[in-house]
């Protein structure tokens, strides 16, 4: 038998009545903020995630998936399914000469993204994100902004109390000073470091810091790395700018820690970073993930344009949300005239009403068993109601019929 591949998941039956629940509370929260829809391919040139997402991160160095395509025409090409959309809506804002329009630019998307991880609970090769990217604004309203997007989704999922994190990584300068202090008071230290680490020390330091291996732990524990780790780098500039974050969300009730050890698993944020997280999720606490990425348009190609989002793991979301129970069709029409069923399952429908029939054809009392399990009313069409012209209508859950005299009076249930 040949199987869904490892990390995922078909979707469908008891658990699409909870997914499309999702998508409706993305779709109305994120549009209610006056985000617009975009859907960008789900692959793109290797290149835009290698320069993109940064050749230093994991996703770039271990978890693509890339292939070769054209190669027996000309012009062989690499592309990448998406490993997130930060890139992509970037790529296309750019090639579609958005920053034209006056800003701010904002868009939501929702759809499938694939990194090739170990599969472990909570953590998928193919799994869906549903994010924003708002661009063209510099001030930290566009921070706020956004993060009160997060936030009011989660409350329309009925997740009010999960734990906002929040830190700033500064400008590109800060960052710097940031980076070199870190190689500076862990160099003594780098034999010791595992493998990904030593890379990281070379190529993004900062990432160190998020390391999960306990050896790494215990020596970020050490005093004088603790002190270097947790020393503020930030300017001014940097600092007002976080200041004013951290005031509106103060002003919005949203309740916030700040984790000076988050640096974010993507090389292109800078100043604010910040995760949603829940306890319930164990190791991979984080439902949402986001920041500013002030200078990935002008890296891609684009004028220079400040920019600033999140995207949220939906199948997180969905282990953590109470589920919905799917709604049962209006009416099941019970007939042993299959003919007449059928018209009247037809004018139904396009009445907007949801409606089925027997295609089986089978006994009366087999109709009315599936009817009970499935809809909100029978409509009974015996020989007596086509004859005379009218339908009896059983209410499947308090079982009382009625006599309906036209059609009209049906589409009122
Ligand atoms: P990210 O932190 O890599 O950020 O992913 C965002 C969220 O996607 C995570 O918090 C998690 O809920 C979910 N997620 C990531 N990987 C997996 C996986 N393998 N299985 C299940 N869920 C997963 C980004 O992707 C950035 N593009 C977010 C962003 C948008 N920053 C600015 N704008």
């Amino acid at each position: 038998m040949i199987k869904a591949q490892r990390g995922t998941k078909d979707i469908f039956g008891e658990e699409i009545a909870t997914w499309q629940w999702i998508f409706e509370n993305a779709k109305t929260v994120f549009q209610n903020a006056g985000f617009e829809e975009i859907k960008t391919p789900i692959f793109e040139a290797t290149e835009l995630f290698n320069r993109g997402v940064g050749d230093s991160t994991d996703i770039v160095n271990k978890e693509m998936y890339t292939f070769s395509v054209g190669g027996i025409e000309k012009n062989e090409t690499s592309i990448t399914l998406r490993p997130e959309n930060t890139a992509g809506v970037v790529r296309s804002y750019i090639e579609h000469n958005m920053s034209r329009q006056s800003p701010p630019q904002k868009f939501w998307y929702f759809g499938p993204m694939f990194r090739y991880e170990r599969p472990q609970a909570g953590r998928q090769r193919q799994f869906h994100q549903a994010g924003v990217e708002l661009f063209g604004i510099k001030d930290a309203t566009a921070d706020t902004e956004v993060i009160i997007t997060a936030v009011n989704f989660l409350k329309s999922l009925g997740l009010a109390d999960l734990t906002v994190e929040l830190n700033t990584l500064g400008c590109p300068k800060c960052k710097n000073d940031y980076k070199n202090s870190i190689k500076e008071i862990l160099a003594p230290h780098l034999e010791n470091l595992c493998d990904d680490c030593k890379m990281r020390y070379e190529k993004n330091p900062l990432r160190i810091l998020d390391c999960k291996n306990e050896n790494c732990k215990k020596i970020f524990e050490k005093d004088e790395i603790k002190e270097v780790i947790l020393k503020d780098y930030i300017c001014d500039e940097c600092r007002e700018h976080f200041d004013e974050l951290k005031k509106y969300l103060d002003e919005l009730n949203i309740k916030y820690t700040i984790n000076k050890m988050l640096v974010r698993g993507l090389d292109y944020y800078n100043r604010t970073v910040f995760e949603i997280k829940s306890e319930a999720l164990g190791s991979q606490s984080a439902v949402c993930g986001g920041g500013r990425y002030d200078g990935l348009v002008e890296m891609l190609g684009g004028t220079s344009t400040p920019a600033v989002g999140f995207a949220m793991g939906v199948e997180r979301l969905y282990t953590l949300v109470d589920k919905i129970t799917p709604s049962k069709t209006d009416f099941f029409v019970v007939s042993n005239n299959t003919k007449e069923a059928m018209k009247l399952v037809q004018k139904l429908r396009e009445n907007n009403k949801s409606t089925e029939f027997d295609l089986q054809k089978r006994k009366f009392a087999k109709q009315l068993e599936k009817a009970s399990k499935i809809a909100k009313y029978a409509i009974i069409l015996g020989e007596d109601e086509i004859e005379k012209n009218f339908y009896s209508l059983k209410n499947l859950s308090t079982g009382e019929q009625k006599k309906i005299d036209s059609f009209d009076e049906l589409l009122d249930y």
